[in-house]
């Protein structure tokens, strides 16, 4: 096993390039299914889930061809099978995204229950709920979702919940269905935009992906295309928050600040310098943050992936901060991290009271889940003496070259063996 070993109170200086979207990539990836020949994308993370939907791709029969460091083909025709592999797809989340794509394509899928961060119930109902309404009979067997359909047909869906995954899995399902499908309060993320380019680059008929209204007119064949993912509006974040944390003064490039707006927002309500360029976003921090209340929404409110990291920064600021985390009733487990190295958190249900301390103070941790992870890095970052990070599996997940973007601009920050 390894861990980070980071020693704190370090200002940061200089440039920090994002990399592709994680959770586009995690839905393109079995996207290119739906395709009749090869796809090409790029701006791929290097991160472990993609490496794990590029294996479950192969073990389908599909042909993967790693054409550079972030840039894979995908042949889709040579697939022969719908049985997606059972222990590759409970670590991720993201692998229930083949259910859609293999129904939309060949009108048969089974995919195991998925994994991912353990950060609440997570259900799957409004993705059962929307295939089901376009023909697919789903049997739920040995945590195996078992789906097929004699035809698909277009229809009316409305979620009860504004779900990213469920969004993105009937738009997966109906691009071939016959008629038109209708998704009402869909979830807008940036990364439901990016998918629904992608199909729509193959010849799909999508539109109003980013709007709360999604129509989707089935067409008879989807051919291949080239996309590039957008930059990882999450990880661009995390790095908004750690300039904070770590103070000092750094540029982070291949950004789109409008994906980031709630972010800027509240960061400048904090005090916090917050200059937006075309496609990069500096942050100047010298002084303690004065501390604001967030509450975690669908996009574009604030999002409930860096409510973890915020957590830190109001951990230091001035005066009390109130989280509400309004989309997940388990994404704080980092606070018991966080109170090991001083912090002064009260949670009552899905709300963090936060009282601001002036300097955390370095000790073993561990990452409990991807975004938590990221957390600890930000809390070491900031804290007096060193810092040990354990569990880095969740954190390798979702963070390409975490601590090397980090030594670029200074932070003393390196991955020892768990014996060192
Ligand atoms: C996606 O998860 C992201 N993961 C999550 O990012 C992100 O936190 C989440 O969207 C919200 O933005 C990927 O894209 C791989 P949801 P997803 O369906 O699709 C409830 C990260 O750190 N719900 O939008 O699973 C659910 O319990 C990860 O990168 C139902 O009730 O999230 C949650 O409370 C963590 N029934 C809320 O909706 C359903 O059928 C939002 O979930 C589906 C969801």
């Amino acid at each position: 096993m390894e861990k980070f070993k980071i020693e704190g109170c370090h200002k940061l200086y200089g440039e920090i390039t994002i990399s592709g979207a994680k959770n586009s990539a995690l839905a393109i990836l079995p996207a290119s299914i739906l395709a009749e020949k090869s796809c090409t994308i790029r701006n791929l993370p290097a991160i472990d889930d993609v490496t794990y939907l590029k294996e479950l791709l192969r073990n389908l029969g599909a042909k993967t061809t790693d054409e550079d460091i972030d840039k894979v083909t995908i042949n889709p025709a040579y697939i022969n099978s719908f049985a997606v592999d059972f222990e590759l797809a409970k670590k991720l989340r993201a692998s229930y995204y083949f259910l859609g794509a293999l129904l939309g394509k060949y009108k048969e899928a089974e995919v195991p229950f998925p994994g991912g961060c353990d950060i609440g119930v997570r259900p799957i109902d409004q993705h059962i709920k929307g295939l089901e309404a376009l023909g697919v009979e789903i049997k739920l067997e040995h945590g195996i979702i078992k789906a097929k359909a004699k035809e698909l047909i277009g229809a009316s869906i409305y979620l009860d919940v504004v779900s990213v995954g469920a969004t993105i899995n009937i738009m997966l399902a109906a691009c071939k269905a016959k008629g038109i499908t209708t998704i009402e309060n869909a979830a807008k993320e940036p990364y439901i935009v990016d998918t629904a380019n992608f199909l729509n680059a193959m010849g799909a008929n999508i539109k109003g992906a980013g709007t709360d209204v999604i129509k989707i007119k089935g067409v008879e064949h989807l051919s291949g295309c080239e996309h590039s993912i957008i930059p990882d509006q999450i990880e661009t974040g995390t790095y908004m928050i750690l300039a904070a944390v770590a103070k000092g003064d750094v540029l982070i490039k291949n950004v789109i600040p409008t994906h980031l707006e709630s972010v800027s927002a509240k960061m400048r309500e904090m005090g916090i310098e917050v200059i937006e360029y075309e496609d990069s976003i500096r942050i100047i921090s010298n002084t303690r943050p004065k501390s604001v209340n967030i509450k975690t929404l669908p996009y574009p409110g604030f999002p409930t992936d860096l409510q973890q990291p915020m957590s830190v920064l109001l951990s230091i600021a001035e005066g009390t901060g109130i989280i509400t985390e309004s989309i997940y009733e388990g994404r704080f487990k980092h606070v018991d991290e966080l109170k090991r190295m001083g912090a002064k958190i009260k949670v009552d249900g899905r709300v963090a009271l936060i009282e601001g301390i002036e300097k955390l103070s370095g000790a073993p941790v561990c990452a409990t889940d991807l975004r938590a992870g990221a957390a600890m890095v930000l809390a070491g970052l900031a804290a007096e003496g060193e810092t040990i990070i354990s569990n880095l599996n969740h954190i390798d997940r979702g963070y390409e070259n975490l601590e090397d973007k980090l030594i670029h601009v200074g932070a003393k920050i390196k991955r020892v063996h768990e014996t060192e």
